[in-house]
Formats: structure tokens, C-alpha cells, sequence
């Protein structure tokens, strides 16, 4: 079998405008990609002054910049004029998201779908950040197996999940552990925000966590001795709050900014690692990705690599570790059209 079909994807879950063109050639056995094009606007500078993703502004902002988005992903086939030869199928986000983002993407899909006569194929955010890690090698060019690679167990975390899910097959999948409260995104934007660091909380607090000693606090980490693969943040975002901030007063206590957001950092690392090591004990994974928003922290990304490949498995051969370059990791579209493609 060989066939060949050019996919648009557009992603407007959060506050990401993103499209992306690649090319699929597929075979018996595996997903050939090549990446045309990938844009992302980014919301990130009209979001800062509220410290959060205010969903309103979002809407407006995706209205602004879809066009021009779509013109810049469209370069590489020579623009909307090629669209009907070039284009065979569109792939756009569904759920979950912000429900006025997620329109004016799906609506955008539905009306070219519809004008140049192309399906429409819907998509999970979740599954746009489990396959771009499959391009984890910063590669235009890359391949996904049909088989070989189950099962896979995914690690997504990002603003809005923190999530253990198991892949038995392409796009066939369960959820076997998420948080019970706040997603680890989530945590690192609240913390930031508690630390009068700005948004979003994550880049910033890698950052200042660089000079920092990352045992200087004792922080709690939410469900480590539940024997279940669940996970819970809300505990160690009010730890940190209490250690920084007179709750009656409202005044700072005095602490070292460096040191929290290194002993935070770990303390959300730690967590995620030793629950996705229990998964890897329990599943026998072949493949372990980790995805999604925060898996864009160096510090995660290492410890994650680390701890994961030096654990041992019952599993014959090497588990193959799975982390999309930092630009992946964030919302994007490639993943959507790789999840897509193979749907
Ligand atoms: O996947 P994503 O772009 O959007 C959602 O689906 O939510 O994830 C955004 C989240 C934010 O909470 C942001 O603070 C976090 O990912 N994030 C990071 C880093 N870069 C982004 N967290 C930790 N370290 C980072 N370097
Ligand atoms: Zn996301």
C-alpha cells in the first residue's frame, strides 16, 4: 500500500492560534510525515496583565489573527489559490478547550471543508500533544510504526490536564490517571502568580529555579503514597502560599524566590515521575511520551529521561522515551494533523 494526502490542521483550543500543512505518505507499515508548514500566534503578551487566559479576549484575539495565520500555513502550496489541488483533509481541534477559542477554529475547518469540498476530521487536543512527540527529534521529517510501538503510555501535562494514558493501538486509548484538582500547568501558573512572577508561570519559574536550591523548602506532593496513578497539585500550590505570604495580613514572608521555585519545580517533577514509573511497572509499556505544555521544562525533561530509561521492565528491550522539542510541546497544530492523518 502507498498513499500519499496533504493535511491542514488548525488548533484554537487556549490561546494559541495554530495551523500546520504536512505531507503523508503511507505504507504498509508505517506514517511517512514531512512537516510544510507550522505557525503559532501566540496570545501569550495580550493575556499577561489578567495572569491568566481571560477567554473573551482569546476569542477576539483568534478572529484577528486566523486569517493571517492560515495564510502563512498555506505558503508552502502556494496559498489559498492551490488550496482545492493541494489539500486533501482538514483536522481540527475539538475538545477540550475554551468553548469560544474552540468555534473559531472548528469553524474555519467546517467552511473551507465545505467550500473546497474536503472532510473534516476532529481531534482531541490531548491526542495533538501525545503525537508531537513523535517528531522529537526537531526533524521536518519523520515516521510513526504502525505496530511495534504498543503499548504506549503518555504523560500529558499542561495548563489545563495531567493525565496517564494508555495506548493500545493508533488513536485507541484510556485514561488510567489525572488529577483530582489542579493540572500541573495550572500549578505553575498559580505559584507564579502567588510569587508575583507574571504569566505564564512556567517558563518563568524554570528560569529563576536555575540559581536556585531545589531542597531548600520541604513541599508536600499530593497523593504519593495513594496506590492509584491520580495526582493532586492544589496542596503543594497552598504550601507554597503559606510559606511565602501572611494569610491574615496579606504581607510577604520573608523567602528566597530562587529557592521555592527550584523546590517547587521538583516537587511537581518528582510526582510525575514516580506515578509514571508506577505506570510503567503495572503496563509494561513499549513507548513512553511525554507531552503536553510542561514537558517544555528542561528540568522535567531531564529527570523525566533519566529516571524513566534507568528504571527496569519486564519488557523485552529498550523502552523507547518519547519527548517533542520544546516549540512541540506547547499547543500546536502538527500534532492535531498527525492524530488527524492516522484517524
Ligand atoms: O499545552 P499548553 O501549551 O496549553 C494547554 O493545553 O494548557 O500548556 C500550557 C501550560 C501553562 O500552564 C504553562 O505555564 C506551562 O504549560 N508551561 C511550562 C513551561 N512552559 C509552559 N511549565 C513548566 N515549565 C515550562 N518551561
Ligand atoms: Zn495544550
Amino acid at each position: 500500500m502507498n498513499k500519499n494526502k496533504k493535511i491542514l490542521a488548525i488548533e484554537t483550543s487556549c490561546d494559541e492560534t495554530a495551523m500546520a500543512v504536512l505531507d503523508l505518505h503511507e505504507t504498509d507499515v508505517a506514517y511517512d510525515f514531512e512537516i510544510l508548514s507550522n505557525v503559532v500566534a501566540s496570545q501569550i503578551d495580550l493575556h499577561k496583565k489578567w495572569g491568566g487566559v481571560y477567554p473573551e479576549l482569546a476569542s477576539r484575539a483568534h478572529l484577528e489573527a486566523i486569517i493571517p495565520v492560515l495564510e502563512e500555513a498555506l505558503e508552502p502550496i502556494g496559498g489559498l489559490s492551490n488550496f482545492s489541488r493541494e489539500i486533501d483533509e482538514i483536522a481540527v481541534t475539538k475538545e477540550p478547550g475554551l468553548i469560544g477559542s474552540l468555534l473559531m477554529g472548528i469553524e474555519t475547518a467546517e467552511l473551507l471543508g465545505a467550500f473546497y469540498k474536503k472532510s473534516v476530521v476532529e481531534v482531541n487536543h490531548l491526542e495533538g500533544h501525545i503525537y508531537s512527540a513523535f517528531c522529537n527529534q526537531d526533524r521536518r521529517q519523520f515516521s510513526i510504526k504502525k505496530s511495534d510501538i504498543f503499548p504506549i503510555l503518555a504523560l500529558v501535562v499542561s495548563g489545563g490536564h495531567t493525565s496517564l494514558i494508555l495506548m493500545k493501538e493508533h488513536l485507541k486509548y484510556q485514561t488510567i490517571g489525572q488529577t483530582i484538582d489542579d493540572a500541573a500547568g495550572e500549578a505553575f501558573d498559580k505559584v507564579a502568580r502567588i510569587m508575583n512572577l507574571g504569566y505564564p508561570g512556567g517558563p518563568v519559574i524554570e528560569k529563576i529555579a536555575q540559581s536556585g536550591d531545589e531542597k531548600a523548602y520541604e513541599l508536600p506532593q499530593g497523593l504519593k503514597n495513594s496506590r492509584d496513578l491520580n495526582f493532586s497539585f492544589s496542596g503543594l500550590k497552598t504550601s507554597v502560599l503559606y510559606k511565602t505570604k501572611d494569610i491574615k495580613t496579606g504581607q510577604e514572608k520573608t523567602h528566597n524566590k530562587a529557592d521555592m521555585a527550584a523546590s517547587f519545580q521538583k516537587a511537581v517533577a518528582d510526582i510525575l515521575i514516580k506515578k509514571t514509573l508506577a505506570a510503567k511497572k503495572k503496563y509494561n509499556p513499549k513507548t513512553i511520551i511525554l507531552g503536553g505544555g510542561v514537558s517544555a521544562n528542561g528540568y522535567l525533561r531531564n529527570n523525566f529521561r533519566d529516571k524513566i530509561s534507568t528504571s527496569s521492565s519486564s519488557q523485552s528491550g529498550e523502552t523507547q522515551i518519547l519527548i517533542p522539542p520544546r516549540n512541540l510541546s506547547t499547543d500546536n497544530a502538527v500534532g492535531i494533523a498527525i492524530a488527524g492523518a492516522i484517524k
